[in-house]
């Protein structure tokens, strides 16, 4: 009898958050997810399972309004966990049915066109869950870099398939909780150590959109809607600031641009967070001669049909945008800013997390 010459897997979460690597030009590679989030899930419960945290068949509890609840949802029904998700309004159907089905109990939040009233509702109901539950855990997606462990196999995927010649890697992505761009930088950097330096020096760059206190654009309002899941209204203790190198501010009609393009010239079906992390990385790209780019692409196209793929003819020409760079917070300004951060640390309004909960904004459907 033939051996098997491939290994199946165990559980649908680990195919689910297994990402590919996709060449969309030379050197410039896509990190392209299904489900970003399952892969730092799944890693997460292993290890409060095995730090003896939690034990199976106790319930983790979180507020999310997208991809953390379907990945907690996943990670739970691989672990033989209980699952109890605070959904945002914004939850859709789709998600909502697969949520149940799978098992995970989801409090869903009354209609609201105020996302940051539902953000406030919902961690209230996590408060109030946790009075009258102490004993569920509450994973803190945004504030425990617990969250960070999943991210360095990918991290190891990543390095195996840049050229080992020293020369520089840029990983860009969009910053929501931080935990995705920061531990890839992270696990990367310290891979790069065991090399001995055959690696590259590895360069960290952030998107954003504008008016989040992330990285102190608070001030620049986008009048359009905001990009789903990235920026933040509040601190998150998940963002290490001192870790990027560089940062960009994308309005919305620059990131559809970005997510038209992407599918357009390279078919790659993606979110907007992605059509904004592919501009940026374009950008960062083409001042790198020699070095190797890869940009995140967290989600699917499919949640963002209506809001940006539809408006396709709306999308400017790529090659016509540019950022612009500025030196200090007080010069950004739409459409597309950027700045070299330089591992400064957080600016004043996005002081370390306090641990008060809280979600990334969105536009048809956080995180
Ligand atoms: C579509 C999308 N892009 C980017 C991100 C940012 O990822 P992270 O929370 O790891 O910073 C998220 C997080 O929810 C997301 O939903």
């Amino acid at each position: 009898m033939d051996t098997p010459t491939a290994v199946a897997d165990e559980h649908m979460a680990e195919a689910i958050g297994r990402p590919d690597l996709i060449r969309v030009d030379d050197r410039l590679i896509c990190l392209r997810f299904e489900t970003m989030k399952v892969v730092s899930a799944l890693a997460a419960v292993r290890h409060l399972l095995d730090s003896g945290a939690v034990r199976r068949g106790d319930t983790l509890l979180d507020s999310s309004s997208g991809i953390y609840a379907y990945a907690l949802a996943l990670a739970c029904h691989r672990y033989g966990m209980r699952c109890h998700i605070i959904g945002s309004t914004t939850v859709d159907h789709t998600l909502r049915t697969q949520l149940a089905v799978l098992g995970a109990h989801v409090e869903q939040m009354p209609p609201s066109s105020d996302l940051k009233l539902d953000q406030k509702r919902r961690v209230a109901r996590v408060r109030e869950i946790l009075r009258v539950h102490p004993e569920y855990h509450w994973m803190r997606q945004y504030h425990d870099d617990v969250h960070y462990l999943g991210y360095r196999a990918i991290a190891e995927r990543v390095r195996a398939a840049v050229p080992a010649d020293g020369s520089p890697l840029t990983l860009v992505g969009g910053v929501g909780s931080g935990a995705s761009t920061g531990a890839l930088a992270r696990y990367l950097r310290e891979g790069r150590e065991r090399s001995g330096n055959r690696a590259g020096p590895v360069r960290l760059t952030g998107v954003q959109p504008f008016g989040s206190v992330t990285f102190g654009s608070e001030h620049v309002a986008d009048p359009e809607i905001i990009i789903a899941g990235i920026g933040s209204s509040i601190p998150f203790g998940n963002v290490t600031h001192t870790a990027y190198d560089t940062v960009h501010w994308l309005s919305f009609h620059t990131a559809l641009t970005g997510s038209v393009d992407l599918l357009r010239r390279h078919a790659v079906f993606a979110g907007l967070s992605t059509g904004a992390s592919y501009a940026a990385a374009r950008w960062e790209h083409a001042r790198v001669p020699g070095g190797t780019t890869v940009f995140i692409a967290p989600d699917t196209g499919h949640r963002y049909v209506d809001t940006v793929f539809a408006r396709h003819q709306e999308a400017a020409d790529l090659d016509d945008l540019a950022p612009r760079t500025v030196s200090s917070l007080d010069e950004l300004a739409l459409p597309w800013a950027r700045m070299e951060w330089n591992g400064a640390p957080a600016p004043a309004s996005a002081g370390t997390g306090t641990g008060a909960g809280g979600s990334t904004w969105s536009a048809e459907g956080e995180p």
